[in-house]
């Protein structure tokens, strides 16, 4: 299946991830049962190859029978056979109350190669994430970084603030303020190489303030859960109804601080309701918990005007999160915190030249938010977006009226609702087939059970090919 997401399984070993990472890791290893008779083999072969491959080191500990059955889709008694048969051969052991562990066998692999970690582009790119690449400002921005390295004083080649450059910080609070109603200033903000790794320091100065749980949406993105898992913080995952987190079910467990995604669920495509935002912020002055606002798509709004950032309710106990992976290019790879009083200070001694994210990318940002270009460039592919996403709707409403998305006029995908896990399944499987790229919501979620979809986004594919795309992701629905 497709992935937007580096296979972390290579960098970092199994050591540091609990057992339900791996499921998750393994199929982004491509651990893809082919269609048809003989699954048992096929899922033989394909463990057998990720353990020779190196993919699955020794000491691995296998997810277990009932869990890899229902996410590869097949019976239980399958995977029984086929950890039974792998037994046999001595590729993996069975332990009394430890479950199926990797055997040390002789493997080709001795370290990460030259494999690109985000693994192939499909054709026809249709998976959430990522803005059109072809409608970067690149005039505008190479006019901003043409400004910041042609400064005769050199001030952009020193080492920066580890907190980030305060030019960035100083442009950010005012564009926050204008834009998310978000309540900071320049002190309040870190700049980090993206949110993913805020998110990294974020989790390790919560450690270091003995906070060890934090909740997280039941459905996320992947890599945020690793991020926090690696930072050594227990994740309870918490159930998401249509009007985002449910509170009630937050309030039952320890969890010191939560990550939520209030401005559209990432990925059902929820808006948090006014009185879920009031109840949540509740929570957290009860608990004296942190709330952590990952915002990370909130300049799309299409039928209103964007809804404020939840921070602004709580600016002492919500962390806003912001990313330019959204608005510009994720491979800029910058974001920023904006951070309550009492985080400043551990965050700060956190921050040292591995938090940093280059300074002439920071200064040219500045400039770029001064000048309005971000303003301008946002404007332009709020207008863009909004049309695909309707014409989107209303090809699929047309062609294919049983799979109806969810009702959410925000951000860059469309998440869309199907019956069970196997009819997203053949979806994807159908996708794959044709080059066409889509995620299923089993991508986002660890269990099974949870609701099944795909979702789809509009924003990747360049312009003059988003109309072919439609018709190839139209057949694929159509089946
Ligand atoms: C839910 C969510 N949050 C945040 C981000 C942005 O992360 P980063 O700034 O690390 O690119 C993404 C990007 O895909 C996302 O899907």
């Amino acid at each position: 299946m497709w992935s937007v997401y580096p296979d972390h399984f290579a960098l970092f070993g199994p050591t540091t991830l609990p057992a339900h990472c791996y499921v998750r890791l393994m199929l982004e290893l491509h651990l893809v049962l082919p269609p048809g008779p003989g699954r048992r083999a096929a899922v033989e072969t394909a463990l057998r190859d990720a353990i020779r491959t190196g993919r699955l080191v020794a000491g691995t500990r296998l997810p277990s029978t009932r869990v890899l059955a229902g996410d590869l889709g097949v019976s239980r008694s399958t995977i029984v056979g086929a950890y039974e048969q792998l037994s046999a051969e001595g590729f993996v052991a069975s332990r009394h109350g430890q479950g199926t562990i990797v055997a040390d066998v002789p493997t080709g692999r001795t370290g990460v190669d030259d494999e690109d970690l985000m693994g192939p582009t499909p054709t026809w790119d249709f998976r959430p994430g990522e803005p059109d690449p072809t409608s970067f400002p690149r005039r505008e921005w190479m006019q901003s970084v043409r400004r910041i390295v042609s400064d005769p004083s050199g001030d952009a080649m020193a080492y920066p603030d580890p907190r980030g450059r305060i030019e960035l910080r100083h442009a950010l609070a005012a564009h926050l303020a204008r834009t998310r109603s978000v309540v900071t200033d320049a002190s309040g903000l870190f700049v980090y190489g993206g949110f993913a790794a805020g998110l990294g320091f974020l989790a390790d100065a919560f450690r270091q303030r003995s906070i060890t749980r934090i909740a997280v949406e039941e459905a996320m993105l992947p890599m945020h859960r690793i991020v926090l898992r690696m930072a050594g913080l227990e994740v309870d995952p918490i159930r998401v109804d249509d009007q985002g987190i449910v509170v009630d079910d937050l309030a039952s467990t320890k969890a010191q601080a939560v990550l939520v995604t209030p401005g559209n669920h990432y990925p059902y495509g929820i808006t948090m309701s006014p009185d879920r935002r009031a109840q949540l912020v509740g929570w957290a002055e009860l608990a004296e918990a942190w709330i952590i606002e990952d915002d990370y798509d909130g300049e799309y709004r299409y039928d209103r005007r964007p809804i404020g950032a939840l921070q602004a309710l709580a600016p002492h106990r919500v962390v806003y999160a912001g990313t330019a992976s959204k608005s510009l290019a994720a491979g800029l790879r910058l974001g920023w915190l904006a951070v309550p009083e009492e985080l400043r200070h551990p965050l700060t001694a956190a921050a040292n030249l591995r938090s940093g994210v280059s300074a002439i990318d920071q200064l040219a940002l500045a400039d770029f938010i001064d000048r309005g270009r971000l303003d301008r460039h946002v404007r332009a592919m709020r207008r863009t977006y909004d049309r695909r996403r309707r014409q989107l709707i209303q090809r699929l409403g047309a062609e294919v009226p049983e799979l109806t998305p969810n009702p959410c006029a925000a951000g860059l995908h469309l998440c869309v609702p199907v019956a069970s896990p196997r009819v997203e399944r053949d979806i994807l499987e159908r996708a794959e087939a044709a080059d066409v790229g889509l995620l299923g919501l089993s991508t986002f979620h660890r269990a099974p059970e949870t609701r099944a979809g795909v979702t789809i986004g509009f924003s990747r594919p360049p312009e003059h090919a988003f109309a072919a795309g439609t018709d190839r992701l139209v057949e694929v629905l159509r089946g």
